[in-house]
């Protein structure tokens, strides 16, 4: 067994679907902010990352890509059911996301998720050389930290959430809290998007497991484990380079063609899910043109909504209520070969999505809860010739970073209307002040940036563990 220094642990191995006939195995750039994040940091490097491969049943070998090497983890069908669809999905994802979906508690569910969480946990432990790093990511295996440190004691552990943690009120509806919050606490070092979700885990992990400590560090099972916020972002060189592609180029000018060369263009890019407001965006747009607002013969919206969790009860409604909805604007307001929307329920590739970026005057991102929300940072990245509108929920990760976007409650139907026609009718001059500000921001905090951050505070995490007793005892004093 191949064994690594660093071996990642994300619910998703990345990798196409069809492993060509020579065995040769290529990215897949699955939608997902997870996905797009590691592929950028993990690209080159010895790394193992430990995954599910997408499929049911047996897991067969996969070859490395390029020097990466990947540990698939099987799942069953009741397994996929019960850990990803059930309890990640059905009740952690609408929890954590401010409950905007009713989450659902079912014990078979919970069952499942621990079972499969020890799987990953197994294979983990098994391709992590002596003394390595590991690193865990995501609600879908929470109890993963924990388990290793049973496992394989030796390894320094990292856990980062990309999606936002809870405040205490809402994760103490969970019947397994104490479980979840223990296992997470199994980390060195626990990473989160936003300062706030650390400040939750320290409260709850005082009220709950009688921990001590503050939103930096909390005193736990005689460890220090370290707290902190790490905003995600994405590989801005390559996404500026792309859209700067004479492919994307021309794209994009096809595209301002067919879509109304004197047209303003909105565009909204999300994974069909709840959690992303679009149909708050809906219900605005077309009250725009109810009220006259904004006429068809010179504004087009174009909504990509990639298909995403097909199987689950409450992604099925909403793309039901979604493309509905879409007809009855389009039915009321386009004319013949000018409809209002363009919805577009399909995957992308990347230089696709990067010629859309570059054809929308403005970008509408209004997710009702995001942990980061990665769409706006892309959109940021293509705009090189700082033009271009971000309008952006309040609600997202990102808004804490781009301060200078058109910032938005899309709760406030009224507000989420007033922004939207903002932004189409700013200035050029107030538009590229806004974006070479969020441009520079970006820049300098990208996805390396991220991952230099977070592993060498993980780096930093495990020197002190060495010197633990003295830092226990200065963390007591203070706490
Ligand atoms: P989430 O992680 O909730 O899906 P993010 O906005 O953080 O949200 O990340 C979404 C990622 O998925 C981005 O990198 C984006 O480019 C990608 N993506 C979104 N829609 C599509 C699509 N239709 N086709 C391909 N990739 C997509
Ligand atoms: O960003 C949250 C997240 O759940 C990621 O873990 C994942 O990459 C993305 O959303 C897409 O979700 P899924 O893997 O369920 O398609």
């Amino acid at each position: 067994m191949r064994q690594s220094s660093l071996v990642v642990v994300a619910n998703r191995l990345p990798l196409d679907d069809n492993v060509a006939p020579d065995g040769a195995c290529e990215w897949r750039r699955s939608p997902g902010g997870l996905a797009s994040a590691l592929h950028a940091i993990l690209e080159g490097t010895t790394a193992t990352w430990v995954g599910w491969g997408g499929g049911i049943g047996a897991a067969p070998p996969l070859p490395d890509i390029g020097t990466l090497r990947l540990r698939p983890v099987a799942l069953s069908e009741d397994e996929l059911r019960g850990y990803y669809e059930g309890f990640a999905n059905t009740t952690l994802w609408p929890l954590y996301h401010d409950a905007v979906e009713q989450p659902v508690f079912d014990r078979g569910w919970w069952e499942t998720y621990r079972t499969v969480n020890r799987r990953f946990a197994e294979a983990a432990a098994e391709v992590a050389e002596p003394g390595a790093a590991v690193w865990v990511q995501d609600y879908h295996l929470q109890l993963v930290p924990q388990m290793i440190r049973e496992l394989r004691p030796d390894v320094l552990i990292g856990f980062f959430m990309h999606v936002p943690f809870p405040p205490p009120e809402l994760f103490m509806q969970l019947p397994r809290r104490l479980e979840l919050l223990g296992g997470m606490l199994g980390a060195d070092l626990v990473g989160f998007q936003r300062e706030q979700a650390a400040h939750n885990v320290a409260q709850l992990a005082g009220k709950m497991l009688g921990a001590r400590g503050a939103d930096d560090a909390i005193i736990y099972d005689g460890r220090v484990v370290r707290t902190g916020a790490f905003p995600v972002s994405i590989d801005v060189t390559e996404m500026e380079a792309l859209s700067a592609r004479p492919y994307v180029l021309n794209q994009a000018r096809q595209l301002k063609h067919d879509l109304g060369q004197h047209k303003k263009v909105l565009l909204s890019v999300d994974r069909l899910d709840y959690t992303k407001g679009i149909e708050h965006r809906l219900t605005a747009y077309s009250e725009l043109l109810r009220d006259g607002r904004i006429k068809v013969r010179d504004t087009v919206m174009v909504q990509v909504a990639v298909p995403s969790r097909e199987r689950v009860e409450s992604y099925r409604g909403l793309k039901d209520r979604i493309e509905r909805e879409v007809g009855r604007i389009n039915g009321e307001y386009g004319r013949v070969g000018e409809p209002a929307i363009h919805y577009l329920n399909q995957p992308f590739d990347r230089a696709d999505l990067a010629a859309l970026y570059r054809t929308a005057d403005v970008m509408v991102v209004t997710p009702l809860r995001d942990g980061m929300n990665l769409v706006a940072k892309e959109y940021v990245a293509a705009r090189a010739d700082d033009t271009g509108a971000l309008v952006l929920s309040e609600f997202a990760g990102a808004a804490a970073e781009l301060q200078d976007a058109f910032q938005v409650n899309p709760h406030d139907l009224d507000g989420l209307k007033k922004t939207l026609l903002d932004a189409l009718d700013a200035t050029p001059a107030d538009l590229r002040r806004r974006m070479q500000a969020m441009r520079a921001h970006i820049t300098e905090n990208d996805i390396h940036a991220w991952a230099r951050a977070y592993l060498s505070a993980l780096d930093h995490t495990g020197q002190l563990a060495r010197r633990l007793p003295r830092q226990r005892a200065v963390l007591a004093d203070r706490a």
